[in-house]
């Protein structure tokens, strides 16, 4: 028996995707369309973020690590590389309270979560988009696979962390009350409340919240009042005035939550003819997203008017949930088959709510 070690298994380096359905393409003649408010380009997203309106929302479904399409790695360990120029680069386009909802398994979430963190985007809530027994349809033999079976995938959702003078916001607040050289407590007269103020709004841990506007403006106009006049003004971005109150309700990323809609997400795979195939019945995209949860986060993270971004458009389905939510967005695919089938399914996006505006 030899006692020789055998050599470490190097990470495969395979980008090539598996169980392609159709050919690849050559590149379309015109790498670009524009409709119903979305603008979508053939291309490597890495080269467009510069050119694209800054976002509201950012709707990443991209690498997985399971060779899912051609250019996706071969194992979760090279995600972190794979993502962290997109994670830089929308670092420094986002707004100070976007949102990013990262779609994965939990292995690729947990291992790009470290880029995300460190890129400035806290960690908000992992949602579940659970498949249900009827993705695995008694397909599995688990003495062989040696695990429960997965049927779920992930929809993890960030905020970028607003910044002032470089300090995170609950470390702003304090700071500029501080700086006003009036004791703490103080803080609680100016929002008119016995405790909360202190206990919640100059907090500095865990049970920080963020002032509601009316609230913000009471401690700023407190402030400018009462504190040292040397200083004012006081809860400024800019040096020259205090923040208005629409400049403070944008340093909060917009959430609400439909009724009843919970952090696990029960919804089968798609099936039949919500999956887009070819004339023959073939799936044209392997990880095409369900529509209904692409429309759901982008609801709950933005308003009408809004711009949101599909980084990794594959068949577009963020892009299609924008227009049928009358926001705006900016996407990039660079695979051309995925791009002219993505590009004729919004084609027929916006001329039916065309239509549709047209008859109501
Ligand atoms: C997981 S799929 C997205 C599927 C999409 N959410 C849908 O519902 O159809 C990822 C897609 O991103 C594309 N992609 C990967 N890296 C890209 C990049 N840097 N720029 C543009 N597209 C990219 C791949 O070709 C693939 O089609």
């Amino acid at each position: 028996m030899s006692t020789a070690k055998p050599p470490a298994r190097a990470a495969s380096t395979r980008t090539v995707g598996r169980g392609r359905a159709l050919p690849e393409e050559p590149p379309p003649r015109r790498p670009w369309w524009s409709g119903g408010g979305v603008k979508v380009v053939f291309g490597d997203s890495l080269n467009h973020y510069d050119k694209w309106d800054a976002p509201d929302v950012i709707l990443s479904d991209g690498g997985y690590g399971v060779l899912g399409f051609d250019g996706d790695t071969a194992g979760h360990a090279q995600l972190p590389d794979w993502y962290a120029p997109h994670v830089a680069a929308w670092s420094r386009r986002a707004k100070p309270a976007t949102t990013l909802w990262f779609w994965n398994s939990e292995i690729g979430w947990a291992a790009v979560h470290p880029v995300l963190e460190r890129a400035g985007w806290r960690y908000v809530n992992a949602n579940v988009w659970n498949k249900g027994k009827g993705h695995i349809a008694g397909n599995i033999n688990t003495r062989t696979i040696r695990r429960f079976p997965v049927v779920s995938e992930l929809c993890v959702q960030y905020v970028m962390q607003a910044r002032i003078d470089g300090a995170p916001l609950k470390v702003w607040l304090r700071r500029e009350w501080r700086r006003t050289g009036l004791p703490l407590k103080r803080a609680n007269e100016a929002c008119g409340v016995r405790d909360a103020a202190v206990r919640k709004y100059l907090d500095q841990g865990h049970l920080w919240y963020w002032p509601p506007v009316e609230m913000f403006r009471r401690l700023a106009d407190y402030a400018n009042a009462h504190g040292d006049p040397a200083g004012r003004p006081y809860f400024s971005a800019d040096g020259e005035w205090p923040m208005s109150d629409a400049e403070w309700s944008a340093t909060r990323a917009k959430f609400r939550c439909p009724h009843g809609v919970t952090n696990v997400w029960d919804r089968p795979a798609l099936r039949g003819r919500q999956r887009l195939t070819t004339a023959a019945g073939k799936a044209i995209h392997l990880n095409q997203k369900p529509l209904d949860l692409m429309t759901r986060v982008i609801e709950a993270s933005s308003d009408p008017g809004d711009v949101i971004w599909e980084p990794f458009g594959g068949l577009f389905t963020a892009c299609v949930a924008a227009i049928e939510t009358g926001r705006r967005a900016f996407g990039a695919e660079r695979d051309a088959c995925y791009f002219r089938h993505g590009v004729d399914r919004l084609r027929a996006r916006a001329k039916q709510r065309r239509r549709a505006r047209a008859q109501s």
